[in-house]
């Protein structure tokens, strides 16, 4: 009973976005942050409390997914009564709710998945299935309205690294991801050897402004000539250096390390984002996931860009980060391309990956 009702809403939804104002409730849970937001009509944020566990985690140098997931569970109720209350709206305002289902950390996932169910089977309206990544590129969608595809997409998070030829709301063209970590996950384990606190990406971001690019790590990226990404090389380097340093008794300028490893990794990204503009033809470029909130990359991308003639988007600082107003803006594409809508079947994809969307 309660799937047909909803399959009939979302037809409706489908048939009439561009007519009527729709209210998306989306829930963002896949890792150390509890985000519920509302959107009205996908782009407009009514309301975005993003609940962080990132001082519950930083005692272990890192999320820990059981504690996560006990975090959630505790968090959202509270979350989704402050999410209602900011945009003025009560529960039964809302046309659809939306979720994240991968990629993310199981217990986390199922946590927002399993409340979502009982908010979309109580309210009787449609359930939308999110992949987190893609959210992460629909951020763009919130902050700049004019953002039309072609374009290039850099995705660059904790937990991927990839670069898009989007071609529509929904396909794209994978050209090129990470052989090993995560450009984010290279931030969070230097830091992690220099003794910083986790996340990582924001520390070695502020050290790095304070000191010398001085220091050359990998000389010559393996993987010049592809648009795959390969951060591990970097990141053992800069471990191997510190090794040594503290074996020599040489005091480390943990400002400089900061600074060339930066530098580095921002290199490999920065000249394949370009490269794949270039190659294409394309003269937009939009910049995806946690890592995106980098100063040095917003400032140093933005002036090549402007030489080479290519717009350059990324998303204001809040929407870099894991929240649920991205979830809802991506929700809002499935309603205009009448895909996503799910069951109350729906189970968590923990190692989801880009390969595996529907958007190829
Ligand atoms: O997108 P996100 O919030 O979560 C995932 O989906 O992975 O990204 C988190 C990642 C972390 O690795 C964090 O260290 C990195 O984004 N990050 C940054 C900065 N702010 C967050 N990396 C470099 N510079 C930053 N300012
Ligand atoms: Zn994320």
């Amino acid at each position: 009973m309660y799937e047909k009702v909803a399959k009939d809403k979302f037809n409706k939804l489908h048939e009439e976005y561009d007519r009527r104002d729709i209210l998306i409730l989306s829930i963002e849970s896949s890792c150390d942050e509890t985000s519920i937001a509302v959107l009205k009509n996908g782009r407009e944020i009514l309301s975005n409390v993003i609940s962080s566990q990132i001082d519950i985690h930083k005692k272990f140098g890192g999320v820990v997914p059981e504690i996560a997931s006990r975090n959630h569970l505790m968090a959202i109720s509270g979350v989704l009564q402050e999410a209602l209350t900011l945009a003025k709206v009560k529960l039964t305002d809302i046309d659809a709710i939306a979720v994240t289902y991968g990629a993310g950390l199981l217990g986390a996932l199922l946590v927002g998945v399993s409340f979502a169910k009982a908010l979309a089977y109580a309210l009787e309206i449609p359930l939308i299935r999110v992949n987190h990544i893609l959210g992460h590129m629909s951020a763009n969608y919130i902050s700049h309205t004019d953002l039309k595809s072609p374009y290039i997409c850099a995705i660059i998070s904790g937990g991927h690294t990839a670069l898009l030829k989007v071609k529509d709301l929904d396909r794209f063209e994978l050209l090129g991801t990470t052989t090993d970590d995560a450009i984010g996950e290279a931030y969070d384990k230097v830091a992690k050897v220099l003794g910083l606190p986790y996340p990582g990406g924001p520390i070695v971001d502020a050290n790095a402004k304070l000191g010398e690019r001085n220091i050359i790590f990998v000389k010559k990226s393996a993987l010049r000539n592809s648009f795959n990404f390969s951060f591990s090389g970097l990141k053992t380097a800069v471990i191997n250096y510190i090794h040594k340093m503290k074996q020599k008794g040489q005091e480390i300028s943990v400002y400089d390390v900061c600074a060339s490893f930066q530098y580095e990794a921002m290199e490999e990204l920065m000249t394949k984002a370009i490269r794949a503009c270039k190659k294409y033809n394309i003269d937009k470029l939009s910049l995806a996931g946690g890592v995106s909130a980098n100063s040095y990359l917003r400032s140093e991308l933005s002036k090549r860009c402007e030489q080479e003639k290519i717009k350059l988007y990324y998303p204001p600082l809040v929407l870099c980060t894991d929240n649920a107003a991205m979830i809802g803006a991506e929700a809002y594409n499935s309603i205009i391309t009448g895909k996503n809508l799910s069951g109350l079947d729906l189970s968590v994809d923990s190692g989801m990956h880009l390969k595996n969307t529907n958007r190829n």
